[in-house]
């Protein structure tokens, strides 16, 4: 991997492979919500088997490590959790795994959020599952049964208050957040102007079909500065701040 561009007047030289080191230099987060995705060159948000890892290359996964290095929180839509069938995180780059927050308007959690994991890990980041009102106390009172009281959420009436999230991610010292998706989350992340930074990866790879585009629903005016592009098994790997 080779940085091609970069706005930190860092020593990157074009030439050389990326050492961890720089690469998490790169990836440093202030508190704040980063969005991370990955697309085809034609905009496919997933593969033909209807997730993304059919669409990942090695270098975006080792950006993606980096991203997850330097956060405190992942935070997720339900709908890429019952996809791509998310757990608890590990950790990486020798550091603690982050907390991940799963939210979700029906409030039924997914079942690879409920322990015991198979793999026993220890090391496991804690998860909260974030719902709202309508959810309706039934399914409030199971889900606090099957992940314990304290980390089940309730914020918002008709759908999760994101920016309510926020402030209390914030509050409990965990809010450098990097949400994964997906394309309905990012969107309402943004329409709510609530993303700080993007990063994103288009993989060497056209598929047309079908597919989820990065965003999907409503329309969004986000606008973005570039802050550094990176090279690696042909993906070009950037991440852009959003111009206020
Ligand atoms: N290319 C990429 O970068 C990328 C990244 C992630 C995912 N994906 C792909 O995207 C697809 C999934 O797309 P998706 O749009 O369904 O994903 P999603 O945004 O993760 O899931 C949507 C679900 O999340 C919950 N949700 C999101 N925002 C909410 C809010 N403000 N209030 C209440 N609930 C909220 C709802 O869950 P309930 O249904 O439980 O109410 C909703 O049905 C999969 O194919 C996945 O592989 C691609």
């Amino acid at each position: 991997m080779r940085v091609l561009l970069a706005d930190s007047g860092a020593p990157w030289r074009a030439d050389a492979d990326l050492a961890d080191d720089d690469l998490l230099a790169l990836y440093a987060q202030e508190p704040g919500i980063r969005t991370n995705t990955v697309s085809t060159l034609d905009g496919a948000a997933n593969g033909p088997n209807g997730v993304s890892d059919s669409i990942n290359t090695p270098a975006d996964n080792r950006a993606f490590m980096a991203m997850r290095a330097n956060c405190d929180t992942i935070l997720v839509g339900a709908g890429t959790v019952r996809a791509e069938e998310y757990g608890p995180a590990k950790p990486g780059f020798g550091r603690p795994a982050p907390l991940l927050v799963v939210v979700s308007g029906r409030g039924v959690v997914p079942a690879t959020l409920i322990p015991p994991f198979g793999d026993g890990d220890p090391e496991r980041g804690e998860v909260a599952f974030v719902t709202c009102a309508s959810a309706g106390s039934e399914a409030v009172d199971t889900a606090r049964a099957q992940l314990g009281e304290e980390r089940v959420w309730v914020f918002g009436q008709d759908e999760v208050d994101l920016p309510a999230v926020a402030a209390q991610l914030a509050t409990i010292g965990e809010g450098r957040v990097l949400c994964e998706g997906g394309p309905t989350l990012f969107t309402t992340l943004h329409a709510a102007g609530l993303v700080d930074e993007v990063a994103h990866t288009i993989v060497p790879h056209m598929i047309g079909g079908n597919h989820p585009r990065p965003l999907q629903g409503p329309s969004v005016d986000t606008r973005l500065a570039l802050r550094h592009l990176i090279e690696g098994d042909g993906s070009l790997i950037g991440l852009w701040r959003v111009i206020r």
